[in-house]
């Protein structure tokens, strides 16, 4: 076992508008800080420096259950003192739970002497996802782990193309509501009308070529979600307006973040992302509900080890 490991590990937007469960990026802020260490203590303990009043119960953790599957795999596992300071508020659609599930087992893999794969450890922070909504999807984790812009083709079994971009300066308003993911998801419909998949379809692989062609003006119009947005909007005050807004004022496009409230936007340079953070700003001071707003880039790396 070798030394202490402290770690950023970065908020991700999941979906990009079109690509539910499949697309995300990773951006440079916010970020959580963690920090793994070797203890002589036996099994799993969790401190968290933050407000939010998350259990420190390793199961009932995020970061404790994707720990708990990785150390599973671990030979003799050794104890861990795991200290999370959760600056990407939970519920934000910020992936405040991939960044403590990616970054818990991100940072035990470097205190760990075994080997384990990128694609391992997405299936241990799985496991974290889990705890926290449910459901197992990698669209938060593996841009957090990997950094840019990912594409899950499956989870089962595991298919990860990270894909090429142009610089993305991205601004994010987080309305200060909270929604959850497993509400979130559970308010979606089932089933798809085969005419909408396929404009669904057309605007993710449109999505993707944009990206690897470095095509802004695609990418733009390939923002489109005729399926889950109409839906989730409903849930954050002031959605039509930002996004209207935004896109008056220069952005090529973007959408709910995650499962929301959080919303983002594409821009091509960091005057328009701060032009976009204004009109974002005016929405809700003329709404009256609080907010937090980042105006920040493609983070190409994901997680960092800091010193
Ligand atoms: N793809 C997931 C969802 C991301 O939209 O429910 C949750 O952050």
């Amino acid at each position: 076992m070798s030394n202490t490991i402290r770690i950023k590990s970065p908020a991700t937007i999941a979906n990009l508008v079109c690509g539910f469960d499949i697309l995300g990026l990773a951006v440079e802020e916010p970020f959580d800080l963690m920090t793994i260490e070797p203890s002589e203590r036996p099994g799993l303990e969790i401190i968290h420096l933050d407000d939010y009043q998350l259990s420190t119960v390793p199961e009932e953790n995020v970061a404790g259950g994707a720990l708990l599957a990785m150390l599973e795999d671990v030979k003799d596992a050794p104890g861990i003192k795991l200290t999370i300071d959760k600056k990407i508020k939970p519920g934000s659609g910020l992936g405040s739970s991939a960044a403590s599930a990616a970054g818990a087992v991100f940072a035990a893999s470097k205190i760990i002497q075994q080997q384990f794969t990128q694609e391992d450890l997405i299936r241990y922070a799985m496991f974290g996802e889990k705890v926290a909504s449910g459901v197992k999807h990698a669209d938060n984790i593996t841009p957090c782990l990997m950094g840019g812009i990912t594409l899950i083709r499956s989870i089962m079994p595991l298919d990860i193309i990270p894909l090429n971009s142009p610089d993305l300066h991205i601004t994010i308003v987080h309305p200060q509501i909270e929604v959850k993911t497993s509400d979130a998801r559970h308010i979606l419909k089932k089933e798809v009308q085969l005419k909408q998949a396929i404009r669904q379809w057309g605007n993710i692989a449109g999505l993707v070529a944009g990206f690897m062609k470095g095509d802004y003006a695609l990418i733009g119009r390939s923002l489109e979600d005729g399926i889950i947005e109409p839906v989730r909007s409903i849930l954050i005050p002031g959605f039509d307006q930002v996004k209207s807004r935004s896109k008056e004022a220069g952005a090529l496009g973007g959408g709910i973040s995650g499962s929301g409230p959080s919303v983002f936007m594409l821009s091509k340079d960091d005057a328009t992302a701060r032009a976009v953070e204004h009109v974002m700003k005016d929405v809700y001071i003329k709404i009256g509900i609080d907010f937090k707003t980042y105006v920040t880039k493609l983070n190409r790396q994901g997680i960092k080890i800091i010193e």
